[in-house]
């Protein structure tokens, strides 16, 4: 198993040159929010600009987006047709596809829900779009029971499960996930080919070649809702600026908890907020440069 270190970071992140344009960080749409869930699709975008992306699409609920567009000032927005309940409407793909075809990233899941629709999107989204997909929250619930859905990524995908997700993802109990996460990621990984990120206290990574990481980064204040979906944010921006599944969520993994560990130098675990962590990055990459 290797640990996550700062100096393994420095190999994998990549320098901006003098003399760049933001084409060069690639395009990210973050799928995202319904009602009742728009504190989610605001925090994966923002999350998302401070960790570099080029060109920051939030894609959402026509509601959702009216409620979070004015703090998203410099993200693109995509309104998409709903249901009555405010959740994603299957044909809002008429709109989704087109457009994801000229993304390079594609973050979907975060406070999504889980409706007979939603899941039919994520059906569609994996099986017929090009760019690189990450899938947290209720894009994995939506596959729940059906992991080899993820078979037919036409690039390696990430996956970000909390215990709870990987066991609905897997059909076990959480307990058979929590006695040996690092065991259960690995096997993910390799069956499904994907790059699995089982998020808890000290998160682990693992590649579909086997290859297993350990993350010592974060504390118990980010035991709260909002901290998972900063870090799909996070993941899908270095997905956009070229880093392969697994250096983005290596990166974006360790960069996550370094800035809970800042901000417990002045501030008690108990009044983190997860826009705390969005507004630390910067000075955790800085420290990284
Ligand atoms: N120590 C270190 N890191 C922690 C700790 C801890 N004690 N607790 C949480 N974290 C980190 C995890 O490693 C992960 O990166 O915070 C993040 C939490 O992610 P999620 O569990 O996905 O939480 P989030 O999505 O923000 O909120 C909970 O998930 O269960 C669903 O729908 C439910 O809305 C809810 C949401
Ligand atoms: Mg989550």
């Amino acid at each position: 198993m290797i640990e996550v270190t700062s100096d393994l970071l420095c190999t994998k992140l990549k320098k901006r040159a003098p003399d760049t344009h933001k084409g060069d960080f690639g395009r990210l749409t973050i799928v995202a929010g319904s009602r009742g869930m728009v504190g989610a699709p605001m925090m994966a975008t923002l999350a998302a600009m401070r960790t570099g992306s080029g060109l920051t699409t939030l894609a959402a609920p026509a509601s959702v987006v009216s409620c979070v567009a004015v703090g998203l000032m410099e993200a693109m927005t995509l309104p998409l047709c709903e249901t009555e309940q405010g959740g994603l409407d299957a044909s809002c793909m008429e709109t989704l596809l087109p457009h994801l075809q000229k993304q390079t990233a594609c973050v979907v899941g975060c406070g999504l829900g889980v409706t007979n629709d939603t899941k039919q999107i994520i059906k569609n989204i994996i099986e017929n779009t090009k760019c690189k997909l990450l899938l947290d929250a209720d894009a994995l619930n939506a596959i729940a029971g059906t992991p080899e859905l993820l078979q037919s990524c036409a690039q390696t995908p990430v996956v970000t499960p909390h215990p709870g997700e990987m066991a609905r993802l897997c059909g076990i109990e959480i307990s058979a996930v929590l006695s040996n996460p690092a065991k259960l990621a690995r096997t993910f990984a390799q069956t499904y080919g994907c790059v699995t990120v089982l998020k808890g206290h000290r998160t682990v990574i693992a590649a579909p070649d086997g290859t297993l990481f350990h993350n010592t980064t974060g504390n118990a204040g980010l035991a709260k809702g909002g901290s998972g979906d900063i870090l799909s944010g996070m993941i899908g921006a270095f997905l956009a600026q070229g880093l392969s599944a697994v250096d983005a969520a290596v990166c974006a993994v360790w960069i996550h908890g370094a800035a809970a560990d800042r901000l417990s130098e002045h501030m008690a675990l108990t009044g983190m907020l997860a826009r705390d962590v969005i507004d630390e990055l910067p000075a955790v990459m800085k420290a990284l440069d």
